[in-house]
């Protein structure tokens, strides 16, 4: 028997003691084979810890849990007003309330983090609200799923997902109009825009509760490894894993989101364009763990081409080019190469 963080539990872990609440509430038995669901209820009973069964190893095999689309959006709005009203807060106050925004990450985000298909539904969902608050969520979620890729996991990615979170709560405090602005911005309006990771990395870097690493991932999101990056002009190395992670993050879900100055990239227009920045600008490492987890993802989907027709993606050729130019299957059973054709997909679609 091992006591153990419940931050740190997985599911599949068989728990070796009955878990009882403050208020004497049975949470689970002894010999419960831990759910991703009930992992999110002690969360929420803020249970510090159980015992667990070291001799069973935690089944690799768990199914994740399911979500509808209705029962995802519900989750999913109720977590952006959450969110809205977490940012007013540091807006009028310039103060970040971090155990709120911890039991965000905890209660809420992980869960949409993990539902089957979550990174479908980001794509499909699309209010008319505020994006600010939108972006730093789907940022969060973007982050947490990334980041179990790269393998972190316990403590440190619920750090990683808050940093997502966060990353831009610097422009709280940059004029909507600017934010929004359909047109160029001016030298003036663009370096105003470029203050926000250190406005946001000055609300919380006296924050005892955030790690460095969430720290350095809110200041350095924009950094770029081959320097053009801001605040710091900072390099290679110099750049935290946690703002390589993040970066990557914000971009596709940048590319992938309608904005009032342009209309949104399908995602494999936005993969193609990381493609590019992966050999300069972005860490080739964490883009390769995103491309190639995004291109098994994407394989046999169904898609619009230019010609009105759907299509089925069979095989998506290479590993850092060619993303939007797939081998489809059209309805007659035809093969098309998208390479050798006039032809481009225009959207993606859940059914066939
Ligand atoms: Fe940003």
């Amino acid at each position: 028997m091992r006591k153990i963080s419940v931050q740190d539990l997985s599911p599949g872990m068989l728990i070796d003691k009955e878990v009882i609440s403050e208020e004497g509430v049975v949470l689970l038995e002894r010999g419960t084979r831990l759910t991703h669901w009930q992992i999110a209820n002690l969360r929420n009973w803020r249970v510090p810890c159980v015992f667990v069964d070291e001799r069973q190893p935690p089944l690799a095999d768990m199914p994740s849990p399911y979500l509808s689309t209705a029962a995802f959006l519900g989750e999913y709005v109720r977590t952006v007003d959450a969110i809205r009203h977490t940012f007013e807060h540091i807006r009028v106050f310039r103060e970040v309330p971090i155990l709120e925004m911890e039991e965000l990450v905890d209660q809420r985000i992980t869960l949409l983090a993990e539902t089957v298909g979550v990174l479908d539904y980001l794509y499909e969902i699309r209010l008319h609200s505020d994006h600010t608050f939108q972006h730093s969520l789907n940022v969060a979620i973007i982050a947490a799923v990334l980041g179990r890729w790269r393998k972190y996991k316990g403590a440190q990615l619920k750090d990683l997902v808050l940093a997502g979170l966060l990353h831009d709560i610097g422009k709280l405090f940059v004029p909507q109009t600017v934010l929004d602005k359909p047109s160029t911005l001016s030298p003036r309006e663009f370096e105003v825009i470029k203050r926000h990771p250190h406005e946001g990395y000055t609300l919380i870097h006296n924050e005892q509760r955030l790690s460095e690493g969430a720290k350095l991932g809110i200041l350095q999101h924009h950094e770029r490894c081959d320097g053009s990056g801001y605040p710091g002009k900072l390099a290679g190395d110099q750049i935290h894993p946690f703002a390589q992670i993040i970066a990557i993050a914000d971009i596709y879900n940048a590319m992938t989101s309608d904005r009032t100055y342009r209309r949104r990239l399908t995602p494999l227009a936005a993969l193609e364009a990381i493609a590019d920045q992966m050999h300069a600008k972005l860490e080739t490492g964490v883009c390769l763990t995103f491309l190639d987890n995004m291109r098994e993802h994407f394989t046999g989907n169904n898609v619009i081409l230019s010609t009105g027709q759907r299509a089925k993606i069979i095989v998506l050729n290479t590993r850092d080019r060619y993303w939007t130019k797939p081998v489809v299957c059209i309805p007659s059973g035809m093969m098309l190469d998208l390479q050798k054709e006039d032809i481009s997909i225009v959207e993606l679609i859940e059914e066939g």
